[in-house]
């Protein structure tokens, strides 16, 4: 009874490390006034042949229901998110800020930093078409890597323009649709072959020297970013971030602005991933609403192989977990006959909000001070012989002292 591949058990010490991310997410989030949403796990197959397009089509996690419907598990959330928003905006203030971090599913190749289920974060700004939603958006992404301790030397957020290679294709005869398909070949350029590249620009009479070139200067493009570019500036976030061409993404319905964030030692995928969508809510609601929009979606997987290669961040991370360990009190019960005051001592603790464990059976005490080691509290409280004193033993220190029982709450408090 093997793991699907891709798919990953979650035991205790897994789902803490994933905690944390989700909480640094949350926190950050919350941070830049995102509220949360989610939607369903499974959606129609049809939502993401129609809306996501590109790559994601041949990587669905797709199948036909008892009721013979044709769905999805959610390869990602933005045709979610804008099927729900196109349906109640007016229900909601402009911009909209929100954010999710559910788990999404695509039939991937297994391999460093791709998994068939992940989470993602996912934020987005709804109904906001300035520059200053972009650069509030990539501050946003920035400051979340910060968070987790990364510096400008650790990740960069790679921006880029659609509509600056919608301009090279049209300029060089691309008929519009077949637009998306030359995006698609200028995406796969720094991942495949140059014959394949080669081969493939062909289609469309382009030289793969004059995508190299165009990519090569990129100041026209960083003129018309410089809003963005300065509103980071200000905000001390200069380092993070630099014009890139190479990034054009591989989902259809980005319109403008788009960007990938990635290590700087190059040796992973991309961190996280975004751009406009101006036009989904139009297009998702058959011309009713329109309503701009832009987004990201970062997983975790990347990110946590990250944190485990940088030592600030790594530290940050077990600084968090610890923190966090399962218990911060065990009751050691070194006199049976004492179990009865001694539960009504675990109860009391546990009343007062601390993480308190004990031995459910008979122990000698030693095993009982290796299990207060193995959850990890800080301290021992051992009812003896000398009840109703109680002897508070600080674990790391070793340092003890004999105190009434009704002293013990005051104590551990402080
Ligand atoms: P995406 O580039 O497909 O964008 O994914 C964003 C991020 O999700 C990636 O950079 C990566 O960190 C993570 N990710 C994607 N696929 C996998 C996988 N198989 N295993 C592990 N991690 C993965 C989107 O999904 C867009 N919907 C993001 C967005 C939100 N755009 C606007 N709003």
């Amino acid at each position: 009874m093997q793991l699907l591949p891709g798919f990953r058990d979650f035991f205790p010490e897994d789902c803490a490390r994933t905690n944390y991310i989700l909480s640094v997410w949350r926190d950050v989030a919350g941070r830049y006034g995102f509220v949360e949403y989610d939607g369903p796990v499974l959606e129609s197959t049809e939502l993401y042949r129609k809306k996501s397009g590109g790559e994601l089509l041949g990587q669905l996690f797709d199948f036909v229901d008892k009721g013979d419907r044709h769905v999805a598990l959610r390869p990602e959330m933005t045709p979610t998110l804008a099927r729900m928003v196109a349906a109640r905006e007016r229900d909601y203030k402009k911009p909209l800020k929100w954010f999710c971090a559910p788990s999404f599913f695509r039939y991937e190749k297994q391999q460093r930093g791709r998994l068939r289920e992940f989470l993602q974060l996912n934020c987005d700004i709804l109904g906001e078409a300035s520059a200053g939603a972009d650069a509030e958006l990539i501050a946003l992404v920035i400051d979340l890597l910060r968070a987790f301790g990364f510096g400008p030397a650790d990740f960069v957020v790679r921006l880029s323009d659609r509509d600056a290679w919608a301009g090279f294709a049209r300029a060089r005869g691309v008929a519009e649709d077949r637009l998306l398909d030359f995006l698609a070949v200028v995406d796969k350029l720094e991942r495949a072959p140059e014959a394949d590249s080669q081969r493939r620009l062909a289609e469309f009479a382009i030289e793969l020297s004059a995508v190299r070139a165009f990519i090569a200067d990129p100041s026209e493009e960083a003129a018309k970013l410089q809003g963005i570019l300065a509103d980071l500036k200000a905000r001390g976030m200069a380092d993070f971030v630099q014009v890139d061409l190479t990034i054009v993404r591989g989902l259809a319905y980005y319109t403008g602005l788009v960007f990938e964030v990635f290590d700087r030692s190059g040796k992973e995928r991309a961190l996280a991933g975004g751009g406009r969508y101006d036009r989904l809510l139009e297009v998702m609601s058959d011309g009713k609403v329109q309503m701009p929009a832009l987004g990201f979606g970062m997983g975790d997987v990347v990110l946590a192989n990250l944190i485990a290669s940088v030592p600030v961040a790594s530290e940050r991370r077990k600084a968090w977990l610890d923190a966090r360990r399962a218990a911060e009190v065990f009751v050691v019960l070194a006199k049976e006959e004492h179990r009865i005051e001694a539960l009504a001592l675990v109860q009391t603790l546990r009343d007062s909000g601390f993480r308190t464990d004990y031995a459910l059976s008979l122990a000698k005490v030693g095993k009982q001070f290796q299990s207060a080691e193995v959850v990890g509290a800080k301290f021992a409280v051992v009812i003896g012989e000398e009840w109703p004193q109680v002897k508070l033993k600080e674990l790391a220190t070793r340092q003890e002292r004999l105190l009434e029982v009704t002293d013990l709450l005051n104590a551990l408090r402080s």
